[in-house]
């Protein structure tokens, strides 16, 4: 049917004549039988791969795959040196990507019809952007400096973000100095963060990346898995009269953090019998009130944080409570000081001279346009040892989505599995099939200009590893230049390496606090980036619900005595039943 305003077929849906002259509300639709009317009766949504730079992407990505970084660099002789970029103290080389001056053009352009920059905008200004919780997304906030101003339904929350960071202060000064005593007067020996996902992911990671700064006179462990082994292996050997543990939970109803927080209460109790001895031994992280007191923490003994902080995006909230403990309060602050500056950057910075924008847009590239299905993420320091982990669920929790946010399904490839181990450790493990293997694995080498442990040659070693292994991976080894080492034919395509392989280098000064939240900022941008392009909620989490229901029907199905009663598919009744008949 044709429009009887601009006379187009109606299939096009737009009627940009008719948009001018026409009323929005399709009053004259069926007089006009006009498509402009269809389309403000049913408005359709642009999908993400109709976007004109989206196609010109397609297309490109077309020609580039045919083209190898040995070409593109002896093609450009500056190439390693132009396509770099430093901000807030991270130099980044993208130089050994499957990329052109073209393809970055079309990628930004890309970004330009997403409006990646009004949603930067929103995030940061405190608007609803969570829509499927109806929430802020503010981590960016607990960051601000103490005059900045970030609204949330009219309030101000930075001033209450800077008391929580001054509550936190007084009560690790006085942990660390020994004026916290247990309940029988001694000093805290050890402290134990019962908490998991975000709750303990980012205290860990934390923790072990600042190793090196943390405080060895109290040891700090980890209690996260339901497995009764995680709980009885932290504590083993400890005096609960010397032993702290911080419990930490957004919602403070995580079966596994308050089974573990309830064991740790026996644990405690049964030595110290008094109940009264819990105020000295206990302190809670959470948003939830309620629950920490009726749990028996006294709410004095609680550092609070806010809806609009993500279980993943909270390790510099309260949930920080054990880092602050190990590095100190002004290690904290600088550690948050790290975190602004990315946010400054990803903030205000042109995109392209935006490094989680470029970053962002770079794994898109090769996540819709080269079917790359992981992400590798190798550290060359071996205290950024959990890094990797701490990035699996900050990448996949938040972009693991198969609808766009107004709920359809998406037509292309969303969030990629992210993985890694430190380097050199992983080059004697799975590197051998990012070299020779058929996928193709886009890999983040980060490394630091110096080493916090300075013994020998070690550090030289190492990142000459870093540098060899991207250019390996980027110029490979051809089929010729093994020949021309005299190794028969057979043997050739064996060794011959193809190359093209694509890596960022990522290089830093060194390994402090500021320099781990710079990165772990840069990483939540990454994810943002991509999350805005695919149209998807980064900041909900659905997909770990139906598990955790289920899980709840099944446990006293496990701990019931008689047969009867259920009512799964056959391989589930079926291991049920296993299980039943060891416990006897
Ligand atoms: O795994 C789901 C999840 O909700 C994560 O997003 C969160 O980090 C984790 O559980 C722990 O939640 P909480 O801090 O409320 O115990």
């Amino acid at each position: 049917m044709l429009c009887a305003v601009c006379l187009l077929p109606s299939a096009v849906r737009k009627c940009y004549f008719g948009r001018f002259f026409l009323p929005r509300d399709g009053t004259f639709g069926i007089l006009f039988l006009s498509h402009f009317t269809l389309a403000a009766e049913t408005p359709m949504p642009t999908t993400l791969t109709s976007l004109p730079s989206w196609t010109a992407l397609k297309s490109h990505a077309d020609n580039v795959r045919g083209q190898h970084m040995r070409d593109l660099f002896a093609a450009d002789g500056k190439r390693g040196e132009r396509m770099t970029l430093e901000a807030a103290g991270i130099f980044l080389d993208y130089s050994k990507n499957r990329v052109t001056d073209e393809t970055v053009k079309l990628l930004l352009d890309l970004a330009t019809a997403c409006d990646l920059k009004g949603k930067i905008g929103a995030m940061f200004s405190g608007q609803k952007i969570n829509k499927t919780e109806n929430r802020a997304v503010l981590h960016t906030a607990l960051r601000a400096p103490k005059g900045a101003v970030v609204t949330v339904d009219g309030e101000n929350v930075v001033p209450a973000v800077h008391e929580t960071l001054d509550r936190m202060s007084a009560f690790c000064d006085k942990v660390r100095s020994g004026a916290w005593l247990g309940y029988t007067g001694l000093r805290i020996k050890t402290i134990v963060n019962v908490g998991i996902g975000g709750s303990d992911l980012g205290p860990v990671m934390a923790y072990e990346a600042l190793r090196n700064s943390a405080t060895r006179v109290i040891q700090f462990k980890f209690v996260s898995n339901i497995d009764g082994t995680d709980f009885a292996e932290a504590t083993h050997g400890l005096d609960p009269a010397e032993t702290l543990f911080i419990i930490s939970s957004k919602t403070f109803t995580t079966l596994e953090t308050m089974t573990n927080a309830n064991t740790a209460r026996d644990w405690v109790l049964s030595k110290l019998t008094d109940p009264g001895a819990i105020a000295k031994h206990f302190v809670a992280v959470s948003t939830n009130a309620a629950a920490v007191s009726k749990f028996g923490i006294d709410t004095a003994n609680m550092f609070g944080f806010w809806d609009w902080v993500g279980g993943r995006y909270s390790m510099d909230s309260a949930i920080g409570l054990s880092t602050m403990l190990a590095v100190g309060p002004d290690g904290f602050r600088e550690m948050l000081a790290g975190f602004h500056e990315m946010d400054e950057n990803f903030r205000t910075a042109p995109f392209e001279q935006n490094l989680p924008v470029l970053m962002g847009l770079l794994s898109v590239w090769y996540i819709d346009f080269f079917g790359a299905e992981t992400v590798a993420i190798l550290p060359y320091d071996q205290y950024l040892k959990r890094f990797p982990a701490y990035l699996q669920q900050l990448t996949m929790e938040s972009n693991g989505k198969r609808v766009t946010l107004d709920g359809a399904e998406v037509d292309y490839a969303t969030g990629a599995i992210y993985w890694g181990e430190p380097g050199t450790n992983g080059q004697h493990s799975f590197y051998q099939l990012i070299h020779q293997g058929t996928r193709l694995i886009p890999c983040d080498f980060i490394g630091f200009l110096k080493t916090l442990n300075p013994l020998g040659a070690h550090h030289d070693i190492l990142m000459a590893n870093l540098f060899a292994q991207s250019e390996a991976l980027a110029f490979g080894k051809t089929a010729e230049a093994v020949k021309a080492e005299g190794h028969p034919d057979w043997l050739v395509p064996h060794r011959t390496f193809p190359g093209n392989r694509p890596s960022n280098t990522i290089l830093l000064e060194k390994l402090d606090a500021k320099a781990v939240g710079k990165l772990v900022a840069l990483y939540e941008h990454i994810v943002f980036t991509q999350g805005a392009i695919w149209n998807i909620g980064s900041f909900d989490q659905w997909g770990v619900e139906l598990g955790k229901v289920l899980a709840q029907k099944i446990l006293p199905e496990l701990q019931a005595k008689d047969e009867s009663g259920l009512h799964h598919d056959s391989s589930t009744n079926a291991l049920i039943r296993r299980y039943r008949a060891s416990r006897g």
